[in-house]
């Protein structure tokens, strides 16, 4: 049923600078359910008492969606009132003597698609609190600074529902009438409301017990429906390695006695940190080598990781409000980050992982600060709390904290993480308390040196541009090196402070080799890389005894989340191409060279140059693919051309066709220029053995797919059948979803008529695979546009049995592979992909506002398109602000989208 909404008041912005602390504290919280799909009936027992800190005030209760049945104080009857969704409590005990409030209430599962609160996926219980949930369940303090001790105890039929999970230690359990069963559940740790769940259904779970290093037994388990107990050995092995990281790392330990994963395939976002009930989306848990790719390996370990890390920055130390979100999130991020790279043998496989992650930061990030919804990555207002999980909270927030590291150094950030512990525990508090504590354990930094410039980094929004200018003295035997740093406005700030920005930086001489570095003043020389620290508006760094003018390798590592001016010439970049010893840089100067290419061949007048590389830029690429030390992983990289979004974001006008037509043109001519090596690569690394998610393994199999594509794309080009009919051998024999789905992708990108059949081949063999058919319709709906043929088979998706708008995941592989992922199918002069566009959002905000919200943000960036594409999307998205009932979710985007 869809959701009936008032028309549209005036919108609630909630300000950071409101925060007052909560009037009452509530100590313990005893809830019992009674788990029905139509009806659950929910009593709520709590244990209440003022803060006495703060003037005396009503008690208003958080609800949402909830029927109300009883209200009793102390035992007995009393007065409240409702005020909008609060419940409201005037006349309470006035001292500071604790209270019980007990509140029954009842609420619908079935009937929630909001997948926020209590619903059901495929029939069993779940519940999703984070951010504001909890209200949809029972009345309380929904809000992060109020923590309780939870006592839950579930009922339910035995045979529908004979798993029965809630946080902490199971402590009882039994029979009770008419074929029905109890749980108690006892969570030994305080916490915040977000933090609670409960799970409900027919579940089988994998187990392992483990022993931590204070000789403590834990038990392990990952829940999931019956069929799919095949596919979690991997998000096992994952756990057990965070737990071993966690303690190895950072000192912190596994703190309960039981920690459980639980899988549902009806998930708003990918897992939540619920203490000791992590809930899953099925996409972050399931695995096998038959159903998963490198990648879904690759985003279990790092999100079964990330949750389990939030155990310690989340749970045990958790925000004191919404605006701190990034305290808890940007510093998962980070750490689930260092773990995914600390697991990796080599320094090659770990450089790969960091430019994997830059690559996400600087096309989602950089452009969501360069558009209406740009906010610090600790904002300062919000209408609807939903609308700021972002890519600054989490990515660039990661950042912060990684450049804190960078300043503090390895040791260092230990020492001040264990500080934040040591003086947090237990507590909600502020991203600047993070900060202060990483920089008061380490008095003699940088961070102590100017604690209050680097925390600029969270209150000031917008990706700060840093220029880079060298100039030589041969008599002086000095390289000077300048760099300047500004941040454009962004909504509501106009001017900005200057940031605190580490850069790492080599000189890189005629041989490839770093050049020792010693700065002006200083008496030894540092082999390598150095760090320099920018904190003014313009600084200038002078190197000593240099020999010869190198060139500047500059932002190695990516140090900080900026975009950098190098000024380098194209011959410099291709000699940091052929030498950088940073990885990172010898990735960057190939994207620069090409991103020169592709900008200049779309500003060009006329048609799109059939060849936009030059002859030195193909052979630079061709001497990576043939490197003899160069890893798989990295050469895969490196030949990849910069996405069409990234392109698009260094435009100031963007036409999506003519960047389509550019970058195919590019592949195209890699695909024609390098087939000789591109048939070498492919048989080269086409054989990997028995399938192993490693590193090593994937980077091979990554190149192999790549080459494959290109050999399918040549082959399109000259007419030949013979690659297209290698890679349908391929797709058909292939010993790992993997390899599969490269060979799948080679024939649907490359269009090749072979392309049909072993799309319908596909889903006849994973039919029952939905994670499988999710690949399967992305893969449709993100296809290379030609000719304007995507959105119809897009509409046409959307009519297949298999599509579902109710389940994200479905929802998301159509629409937003086609609304997000595919900027030339999308962006048509006939405005269709924009009509299509406004009708999804209308049509999902009305059952899911929260992922209604997300796919609206596909517009964010409507105002830098080129006619007629502007005024087409401007009218869309007007279209959808015209909606009298909008949630608050969509209107707050939309309502941003057409700010001036
Ligand atoms: N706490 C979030 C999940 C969440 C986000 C719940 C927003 C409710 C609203 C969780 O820790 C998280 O960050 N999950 C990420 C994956 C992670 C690896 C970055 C997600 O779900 O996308
Ligand atoms: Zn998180």
């Amino acid at each position: 049923m869809p959701l009936l909404r008032e028309a549209a008041g005036p919108a609630t912005i909630i300000r950071r600078e409101d925060y007052t602390p909560p009037p009452f504290w509530i100590d313990r919280i005893e809830l019992t359910f009674d788990l029905d799909p139509a009806k659950t009936r929910v009593l709520n027992k709590m244990v209440l008492r003022r803060n006495t800190e703060v003037p005396a005030q009503p008690l208003r209760l958080d609800g949402e969606e909830l029927n109300l049945a009883r209200v009793m104080l102390n035992g007995g009857g009393c007065s409240f009132k409702m005020d909008g969704d609060a419940l409201v409590m005037e006349s309470l005990p006035d001292g500071p003597e604790p209270f019980e409030l007990e509140i029954f209430t009842t609420c619908s599962p079935e009937k929630n698609t909001q997948l926020s609160g209590l619903y059901l996926s495929q029939g069993d219980f779940f519940t999703q609190c984070e951010a504001e949930g909890f209200r949809r369940i029972t009345y309380f303090l929904d809000r992060p600074d109020v923590m309780a001790s939870y006592t839950v105890t579930l009922r339910a039929d035995k045979d529908k529902y004979p798993v029965l999970l809630s946080n902490g230690n199971l402590v009882e359990q039994g029979e009770l009438p008419d074929n029905r069963h109890f749980a108690k559940w006892s969570d030994p740790h305080r916490k915040p409301s977000y933090l609670f769940a409960l799970v409900a259904g027919r579940l089988v779970a994998r187990e392992q017990r483990i022993v931590t290093r204070a000789g403590k037994e834990h038990l392990l388990q990952v829940y999931v429906r019956p069929g799919d107990m095949d596919k979690t050995e991997h998000a096992m092995n994952s756990l057990v390695s965070s737990v071993i990281w966690d303690e190895a790392r950072f000192g912190l330990a596994l703190d309960l006695e039981r920690f459980m994963i639980v899988a549902t395939s009806d998930f708003n976002m990918g897992a939540m940190e619920n203490k000791g009930l992590n809930i899953f989306n099925t996409k972050y848990v399931l695995a096998n080598s038959a159903t998963a790719t490198d990648t879904d390996f690759a985003n279990i370990e790092s999100v079964v990781a990330h949750e389990y890390f939030h155990n310690w920055t989340g749970n045990r130390i958790t925000c004191r409000d919404w605006f701190q979100l990034s305290l808890k999130e940007g510093l998962t991020v980070f750490r689930d980050q260092e773990f995914s790279m600390d697991l990796c043998a080599d320094a090659s496989a770990r450089a790969v992982k960091r430019i994997e992650d830059v690559r996400v930061l600087r096309t989602m990030q950089f452009a969501e600060d360069a558009g209406p919804m740009a906010h610090p990555v600790r904002p300062d207002q919000y209408v609807e709390i939903n609308n700021f999980y972002t890519v600054t909270v989490y990515e660039k927030g990661a950042e912060v904290v990684r450049m804190m590291q960078t300043l503090v150094g390895r040791d260092g950030f230990r020492k001040g993480m264990d500080l934040y512990f040591q003086r947090h525990d237990g507590q909600a508090v502020t991203c600047d308390d993070f900060a202060q504590a990483i920089a008061d354990a380490n008095p003699d930094s940088e961070l102590a040196r100017q604690p209050d410039a680097f925390k600029r980094w969270y209150s000031q929004s917008g990706t700060p541009r840093v220029t880079a200018r060298g100039t030589y003295n041969a008599e002086e035997r000095r390289y000077t090196l300048t760099l300047d740093q500004s941040c454009p406005a962004t909504p509501g700030q106009a001017e900005k402070l200057p940031f605190v920005i580490p850069v790492a930086v080599g000189l890189v001489d005629a041989g490839g080799q770093d050049l020792a570095l010693r700065l002006s003043g200083e008496t030894h020389a540092v082999a390598g890389s150095r760090l320099l620290v920018l904190s003014e508006a313009s600084q200038r760094f002078v190197f000593e005894d240099i020999d010869a003018e190198p060139v500047p390798s500059v932002l190695r590592g990516f140090s900080a989340p900026v975009i950098v001016d190098n000024g380098l010439s194209d011959a410099q970049l291709l000699h940091l191409l052929a030498h950088d010893s940073d990885a990172f840089n010898r990735w960057e100067a190939g994207q620069q060279l090409a991103l020169r290419r592709a900008v200049a061949a779309i500003r060009a007048e006329g048609p799109v140059a059939a060849q936009p590389l030059d002859h030195a830029v193909v052979e630079a690429m061709r001497a990576v693919l043939r490197h003899p030390t160069l890893d798989a992983a990295l050469k895969e990289l490196v030949l990849t051309l910069p996405s069409e979004t990234y392109i698009a974001e260094q435009l100031d006008e963007v036409d999506p066709q003519r960047i389509h037509a550019v970058r195919e043109a590019m592949r195209e001519q890699l695909a024609q220029a390098l087939q000789a090596d591109w048939v070498w690569a492919f048989e080269q690394h086409k054989d990997n053995g028995a399938y192993r998610p490693d590193p090593v393994s994937s980077g091979r199999r990554a190149l192999a797919g790549l080459a494959l594509t290109m050999l399918c794309l040549d082959a399109r080009q000259t007419g030949d059948t013979v690659w297209p009919g290698k890679a349908y051998q391929r797709f058909k024999d292939a010993g790992n979803m993997t390899d599969r789905f490269n060979a799948l992708s080679a024939l649907v990108v490359s269009g090749q008529p072979l392309a049909q059949e072993a799309l319908a081949r596909f889903h006849t063999m994973f039919r029952h695979e939905a994670l499988v058919i999710d690949k399967w319709f992305a893969l449709q709906a993100g296809a290379p546009d030609r000719g304007g043929n995507i959105l119809p088979s897009v509409r046409q998706l959307m009519n297949h049995p298999d599509f579902s708008l109710k389940n994200p995941n479905r929802a998301r592989s159509v629409i937003f592979s086609f609304c997000s992922a595919n900027p030339a199918g999308f962006h048509r002069a006939d405005a269709a992909g924009y009509v299509f566009w406004s009708e999804r959002v209308l049509e999902l905000d009305a059952i899911n506002p929260q992922v209604a919200a997300r796919l609206a943000r596909a517009m964010d960036r409507w105002k830098k398109l080129a006619e007629p594409y502007r005024s087409a999307a401007r009218e869309a998205v007007a279209r959808v602000a015209a909606k009298s009932d909008l949630s608050a979710d969509v209107r707050e985007v939309i309502t941003r989208a057409l700010a001036e």
